[in-house]
């Protein structure tokens, strides 16, 4: 997409797309003007244009992640510092622990040493990480992993036609929604030292569907994404011939969330008439805000389309900015960092894949490819 970002931002930071009826923003100072004034730009497509949802899309959209403030902030202050830094670093041997293993398990299957990223570690960590978190029993943990991942599943076999797979969708999210409130009732009795735990002695007052909207939102927000971070990460390194050392790592993955962001898009919704390099964006019109067109903005960024690990400052826009900054993103980068960790470690990285054969995530906003194959010696 970077050139089409590019020729367009070259032109104008903002144009008006007749065929999807929305603005689309590519400058650096507009997208974060924009995510950071939640008064004229709304996360919440109903408050604005009257937009109805349908089925669990009711659930997601009253998550704090489609509400502005003040209801934005009930969940998010009750759950913010349970996401800190420094509370996340806990897991660190977990996710040392697991990722060798999945690591393992995948070379031992593989007769020439060639394993793919993404199904070996990319995509199984995330959510056997924010299953820990939450305080899912290790016996639980693989039908959790397949309901969720039944959830975000983009395009099922050629076999199963588009219904087949809502329906499928419909009953994992039902699964998983009875799963969560069984949860939340066995920790009101029986705290545990777990997320959930955590939660429901934090607040009382939380209701039920916001417990487990929130719970919903986790999964939904924070595992295709991170998965994307990482094999974004891998796929990078082995194009440039790089492997950071202990104390390149962190800049380095910060360097891929602006480069290759996993997210490239947020919507809002205009809440009244804005002026824009001489465009007018009217009331209850919608935004699509490029992260990614930003994050390459040459106004903000040297040499914006060169991948530069050690890049100081880095203020890219790859989580986001202002009040929906992203609740994960310590633990995304926690993630990340001891999965390339564990990965550069024990193995020898090399890419094994042709970049012709490399098939996009089918998505309009997410950036990642499918699968990505990589010899480990
Ligand atoms: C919000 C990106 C991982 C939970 C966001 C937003 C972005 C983002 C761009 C802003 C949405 C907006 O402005 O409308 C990412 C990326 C990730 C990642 C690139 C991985 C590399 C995670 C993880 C979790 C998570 C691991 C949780 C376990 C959330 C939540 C919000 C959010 C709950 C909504 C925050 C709010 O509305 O206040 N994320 N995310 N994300 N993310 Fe992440």
């Amino acid at each position: 997409p970077y050139d089409w970002y590019a020729d367009r931002r070259a032109e104008s930071p903002l144009h008006w797309d007749p065929d999807r009826h929305c603005w689309d923003v590519f400058a650096y100072d507009e997208v974060k003007r924009m995510l950071g004034d939640d008064e004229s730009f709304s996360v919440n497509p109903r408050e604005a244009t009257g937009f109805q949802p349908a089925g669990e899309q009711t659930f997601l959209l009253e998550t704090m992640l489609f509400q502005d403030p003040p209801k934005h902030d009930r969940t998010r202050d009750v759950v913010d510092e349970f996401f800190r830094p420094s509370a996340v670093k806990s897991l660190e041997p977990f996710i040392a622990a697991e990722s060798q293993r999945l690591l393992a398990e995948a070379l031992d299957e593989s007769d020439d040493g060639v394993v793919d990223l993404v199904d070996a570690l990319a995509y199984p960590l995330p959510v056997i990480v924010i299953a820990k978190m939450l305080g899912v029993p290790a016996e639980d943990r693989e039908q959790f992993k397949q309901w969720s991942d039944t959830i975000v599943e983009g395009t099922a076999g050629e076999e199963e036609d588009a219904e087949a797979l809502q329906e499928r969708q419909m009953e994992a999210g039902m699964a998983l929604a009875n799963y969560f409130r069984d949860l939340v009732a066995k920790r009101r009795e029986e705290p545990r030292d777990d997320l959930v735990t955590s939660i429901v002695q934090a607040d009382e007052d939380l209701t039920e569907t916001e417990l487990l909207g929130f719970c919903m939102l986790l999964l939904i927000a924070g595992n295709i994404t991170t998965t994307n971070l990482i094999t974004n990460a891998v796929r990078t390194f082995g194009e440039q011939e790089y492997w950071p050392g202990e104390r390149q790592r962190d800049t380095a993955i910060e360097e891929v969330l602006r480069y290759r962001a996993p997210v490239q898009s947020m919507t809002r919704v205009a809440m009244e008439d804005v002026t824009v390099d001489g465009k007018t964006v009217e009331e209850g019109d919608t935004l699509v805000c490029w992260l990614g067109a930003a994050n390459r903005d040459g106004t903000q960024f040297a040499d914006p389309d060169t991948f530069v690990p050690d890049r100081r400052p880095n203020q890219h826009l790859g989580f986001g900015y202002g009040t929906h900054y992203c609740l994960g993103a310590p633990l995304a980068r926690l993630e990340a960092s001891v999965a390339l960790r564990e990965l550069g470690t024990e193995y020898e990285v090399r890419p094994a894949w042709e970049d012709d054969d490399l098939e996009p995530i089918e998505s309009s906003f997410l950036h990642g490819v499918r699968s990505l194959p990589v010899r480990l010696d």
